[in-house]
């Protein structure tokens, strides 16, 4: 049987990153150009910059992709691209090349769902990982909590009602002083505070128990952090992160507990960049064990946006037969 080899192609948000899979679960390149030190004068991302950076380091990219998995595109099978959701002038870049690529050298195009994709990243490392399972992730614009029925089957079973965990990090790591990306920051001074500190709120929706809400909790450190000033009273900021990031990880772990007894699966994944948070990796992976469920979670590299983990789920859609024509297109708010 011949091997199967996808070139990936991811550029929804503030990272330009290609890569060569091999028949699904091995990763023979994965190069990512980070356009974090460019945002962060900023504070966070924005667009426009985004979608000009993308256009000038795709290229580039994609030849080194190429050149470290030592093929070249006569190797390649297909053409795998992210098309939502994420900013759509970002999306567009890769789309736009994955199309260019796709057409000249006459091979598939494979749309990829950018969540689809973080899902995915956990095939990498477990070679024994397959569907059935739960999957919560938890990325800058994401919180969902996904039940994995089959390669390419989804459903949704919960999601957030406001802010997405990773936006809560980077907002309270703003009015902190920690600066953008806030979610590694925060992760890092809570090792020298105390997470029993400060009582956050713990947001359950009623009638609703796998949707989350975080904005109650980011708005509770802003104004414990104003309450502290109008005081005169020193704040300390690791009590702050370590309470906060417990407050978040405590819903997190209660909701996908809840779930994967409701829905009677063993195993159970994490994915997106607050994945490769340390508390939540520690606190999941002693739910699961306390559960008797198998616990997946992928290397910080695969967490954040990389085009290893849109290889992965393009290869699977591949060989269900998923094609997409030359009217493929960035679609900003694409459903799962
Ligand atoms: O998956 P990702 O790279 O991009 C999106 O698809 O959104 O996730 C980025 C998010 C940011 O909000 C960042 O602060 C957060 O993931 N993050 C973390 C950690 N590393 C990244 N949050 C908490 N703890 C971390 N160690
Ligand atoms: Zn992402």
């Amino acid at each position: 049987k011949k091997d199967i080899l996808i070139l990936a192609i991811e550029s929804s948000c503030d990272e330009t990153a290609a890569a060569v899979v091999k028949n699904g679960r091995q990763v023979l390149s994965n190069v990512i150009s980070s356009q974090i030190d460019l945002h962060k004068l900023y504070g966070g991302v924005v667009p426009e910059i985004a979608s000009r950076k993308h256009i000038e380091k795709i290229n580039q990219v994609i030849e080194e992709a190429l050149e470290n998995a030592e093929v070249t595109l006569d190797d390649i099978d297909a053409i795998g691209v992210t098309y939502g959701p994420g900013l759509v002038g970002a999306l567009l870049v890769g789309v736009a090349e994955a199309k260019a690529i796709a057409y000249a050298k006459k091979l598939p195009l494979v749309g990829v769902h950018h969540i689809e994709g973080h899902i995915s990243a956990n095939y990498i490392e477990n070679l024994e990982l397959e569907p059935p399972f739960l999957c919560l992730v938890v990325s800058g614009g994401h919180t969902h909590l996904v039940c994995v029925k089959d390669y390419g089957t989804y459903e949704i079973l919960g999601r957030t009602r406001d802010d997405a965990a990773g936006e809560a990090f980077d907002k309270v790591a703003r009015a902190i002083g920690l600066g953008y990306p806030g979610g590694p920051k925060i992760d890092k001074l809570s090792k020298e505070g105390d997470p029993d500190a400060i009582p956050f709120p713990r947001a359950h929706i009623e009638d609703s128990p796998y949707d989350f809400s975080f904005s109650g909790v980011k708005s509770a450190v802003l104004n414990y952090i104003n309450g502290c000033k109008m005081k005169g009273i020193e704040y300390n900021r690791a009590d702050i992160a370590a309470s906060f990031q417990k407050a978040v990880t405590d819903v997190l772990v209660d909701n996908a507990m809840h779930a994967v007894k409701e829905y009677g699966l063993n195993k159970f994944a994490i994915a997106g960049g607050v994945a490769s948070n340390s508390s939540l990796r520690a606190a999941m992976k002693q739910a699961c064990e306390k559960n008797e469920i198998e616990f997946y979670y992928p290397s910080p590299i695969f967490c954040t946006d990389n085009a290893a983990m849109i290889g992965v789920a393009a290869y699977y859609e591949y060989i269900n037969g998923t094609r997409h024509g030359w009217d493929l297109n960035a679609v900003p708010n694409l459903k799962l």
